[in-house]
């Protein structure tokens, strides 16, 4: 069946003339785009984007990642010095960092002068060096009716296996670059993305946060908009112009291909290409999950999420220092909790269920009619079985993510875990004393962001939401006791934890990891708790777990296999899954309701008609507001004499994309994509042509906000720009 599936699947990807309307493309389907794109306004070939022994549009396009290799945001090269731009809400944690109280650039804004004055960011870099097939490597030896729990053991060690072939194949290079091997299309092909990873990042300007972030939380996922959502930085290499550690005496990294910046705007109908890195979408999501989600989970996570910003918001709003200790977990709190807020209203919609549920019927009855029952037969009822158990299990693993793990002293006890793995009689052994040794230097860092009265809220509500919320037969004893002991008085619970747990100050942290010893930990209630939970989820509901993801990778697969043999011309764009894509479109309206029309772009009329004096949300500099009174935009206006803000265009894009470079039929940049629109926030569960935009910062925006703003017109030298 394997064979089949694959074959039917390449037979997919040869046919010309796609319907390409919707999708999130793999760079390795941009040749079969290019009719449909150049018919658009694209006037470059699709080797310019993407070639495999060329440079290419691609190799100018940035990922960003943290140090522990996460992937969270997209960039674009703009000069040959290195210099990239991304989104405000993307640099946001590295410029958070680079704050304090005395020199608080987060809220002040920052332009370098030079190069000397740029200052080291926390995160990496990533740059897309080669894409491979790897779907036979994986995939080799692997038997049709395999169980479900053996294939993905299989797979799993086949990607691992194929990884560090791949890795090792690089020689001395191997230090400097990550290999993914990345599931396509519901595990039914396998990529592998290499990428060269540059560590020397570093900030070269930021605008304060009343215009990066202008709006805040009112304002995202929603237009019109006057967000100026970006921020810059710079990549540096060794001699060689390849990665080195952070030096100051590193180079500004050459690139093989960086934008050139257009200065002459955009107009209806005009085309538009992002490339970048969207995270993940479930385009194919069976109709019994959007119900489950739309129902249940999203609504109980957007009640998590709310309850601990409340808490953050409530002391940040009476103390400078603290808003900005807790600024970028609450914008990344947020963040989530508007869009999941949105996907709860719209996945809970009838109209939403009937839709996947026309899909799947017609699914059903082509496996009838054309008796494919052995091969996707199995489909629909795996799927029932799987939402049916998520229903009653889902919660638990969602509630150590959104609130367990949202409360630091909580987090700090989950790491501790490590302290006990090797112990044996009671005793500590090497493994963990030596992470005790660790963690005892790394506790500045912990505490750094650490308010104890809200931390202790914090961790009052998530109590509370854990044992109101959740089926207690699947708590540990550790968190039922005591809440039945303080009568589910959550606040003196947590008063109570707070004096007798380690994990809830420095110094009885650091004390505990001079002399630490098992006995001690074991005792402490937040690691009870924590523990305890874990092992619920890992031990005693294990096979529950299992159970359920063996069923749904089984289910997806075959979905998936069977939808594109179903329709052999319809090209399929897979999930995103955090690697490089490529969407196409045009600059565009929409109607969100009937009787309205939203136009396609802002100006910088709307930030004065938004701007509130000292709001939280919707202050603004007033160097800024008195440039836009006078009109003062230089080269950056629009023809019309307005200094174009945002704009839309009719991209496919979701999280991950925030950053990317906004490019035109020549390929020059135009804009810097930061959000969706509010009407298609379910846009993960299904493409909505009618509504779906993506909201762009214009790069004229953007220019005029550095230079005339910030005074940073220098940089201009440096890029290539096109009037
Ligand atoms: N909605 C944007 C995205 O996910 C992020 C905007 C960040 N701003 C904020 N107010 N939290 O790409």
């Amino acid at each position: 069946m394997k064979k089949t599936i694959f074959s039917l699947l390449l037979s997919v990807f040869s046919i010309l003339g796609l319907r390409a309307d919707e999708g999130m493309w793999p760079l390795t389907m941009v040749a079969k785009l290019q009719d449909p794109m150049q018919a658009k306004g694209l006037k470059l070939t699709a080797e310019d984007i993407y070639s495999i022994n060329n440079a290419s549009l691609k190799d100018a396009v940035v990922r960003l990642m943290s140090k522990q290799g996460r992937m969270f945001c997209t960039g674009e090269i703009i000069s040959r010095e290195g210099l990239f731009l991304t989104n405000h809400h993307c640099g946001y944690g590295a410029i958070q960092e680079l704050s304090t109280p005395q020199d608080n650039i987060l809220s002040n804004g920052f332009w370098a002068k030079s190069k000397q004055e740029e200052r080291p960011a926390n995160f990496n870099i990533g740059l897309l060096r080669k894409v491979e097939d790897v779907t036979d490597k994986v995939l080799n030896g692997i038997a049709v009716n395999m169980p479900e729990s053996e294939r993905s053991k299989a797979v799993t060690e086949a990607s691992g296996k194929t990884k560090k072939e791949l890795e090792e194949s690089l020689g001395a290079e191997k230090s400097n670059y990550v290999v993914e091997v990345v599931a396509f299309w519901g595990g039914n092909r396998f990529l592998a993305m290499y990428y060269e990873v540059y560590r020397d990042i570093r900030l070269v300007g930021t605008p304060p946060e009343n215009v990066g972030k202008f709006g805040g939380e009112t304002d995202n996922w929603r237009w019109p908009r006057h967000t100026c959502d970006f921020s810059m930085f710079r990549i540096y290499s060794g001699e060689d112009n390849k990665p080195a550690d952070m030096n100051k005496n590193n180079k500004p990294y050459e690139p093989k291909k960086f934008f050139p910046v257009s200065l002459k705007g955009t107009s209806t109908g005009d085309f538009a290409m992002i490339m970048g890195y969207p995270g993940r979408t479930t385009r194919y999501t069976y109709s019994e999950g959007v119900r489950y989600l739309g129902g249940k989970e999203r609504p109980m996570r957007v009640q998590v999420r709310r309850d601990i910003m409340d808490v953050y918001e409530k002391y940040m709003k009476q103390d400078a220092t603290i808003r900005l200790m807790y600024s970028d977990r609450l914008a990344g709190l947020g963040n989530y909790w508007n869009k999941f807020n949105g996907e709860a209203g719209e996945l809970s919609k009838p109209e939403m269920f009937e839709k996947r549920k026309k899909v799947e019927r017609e699914f059903e009855a082509w496996v009838k009619a054309n008796n494919k029952q052995d091969v996707y037969g199995e489909v629909t009822s795996l799927y029932d079985e799987v939402y049916q158990k998520l229903n009653q299990y889902g919660l638990y693993p969602v509630y150590l993510q959104d609130g367990i793990a949202n409360s630091q002293p909580m987090t700090f006890a989950l790491q501790s875990s490590v302290l006990v793995r090797d112990a044996k009689d009671g005793k500590m052994g090497p493994e963990g004393t030596k992470m005790a040794e660790r963690m005892a230097g790394m506790l500045d860092e912990m505490f750094k962001e650490f308010h104890a009265p809200i931390e202790k809220e914090v961790m009052a509500s998530v109590l509370r939401h854990l044992y109101e919320d959740l089926d207690h037969a699947h708590l540990p004893a550790s968190l039922t006791n005591l809440v039945t002991k303080y009568k589910r008085d959550y606040n003196k619970l947590a008063e109570y934890i707070w004096k007798t747990s380690m994990f809830t100050d420095k110094a009885k942290l650091a004390k505990f990891l001079k002399a630490p010893n098992v006995g001690k930990l074991f005792k402490d209630p937040i690691y009870a708790i924590v523990s305890g939970y874990n092992a619920k989820l890992n031990v005693d509901l294990k096979p529950v777990y299992d159970d359920i993801n063996a069923k749904k990778a089984r289910a997806d697969r075959l979905f998936l296999a069977g939808l594109s043999e179903m329709n052999p011309d319809k090209a399929m764009a897979p999930d995103a899954n955090g690697t490089m894509r490529m969407t196409y479109g045009t600059v565009l309206n929409y109607d969100p309701k009937d009787g309205v029309v939203y136009k396609e772009f802002t100006t910088a009329k709307g930030y004065l008609e938004k701007y509130k004096a000292g709001d939280f949300e919707f202050d603004a500099p007033p160097a800024l507001l008195d440039l836009i009174r006078k009109k003062d935009y230089g080269q950056y206006a629009d023809k019309d004499g307005e200094l174009h803000t945002c704009f839309l265009t009719d991209n496919d894009i979701t999280g991950g994309n925030s950053g990317s470079p906004v490019i035109n039929g020549k390929g020059e940049l135009i804009g810097t994509a930061f959000d969706g629109n509010w009407e298609a926030i379910a846009s993960d569960f299904g493409f909505m042509p009618a509504v779906q935009r993506t909201i762009s910062v214009d790069i004229r925006f953007t220019l005029f906000i550095m230079d005339k703003l910030g005074g940073a017109g220098h940089l201009l030298n440096e890029m290539t720009i096109v009037k």
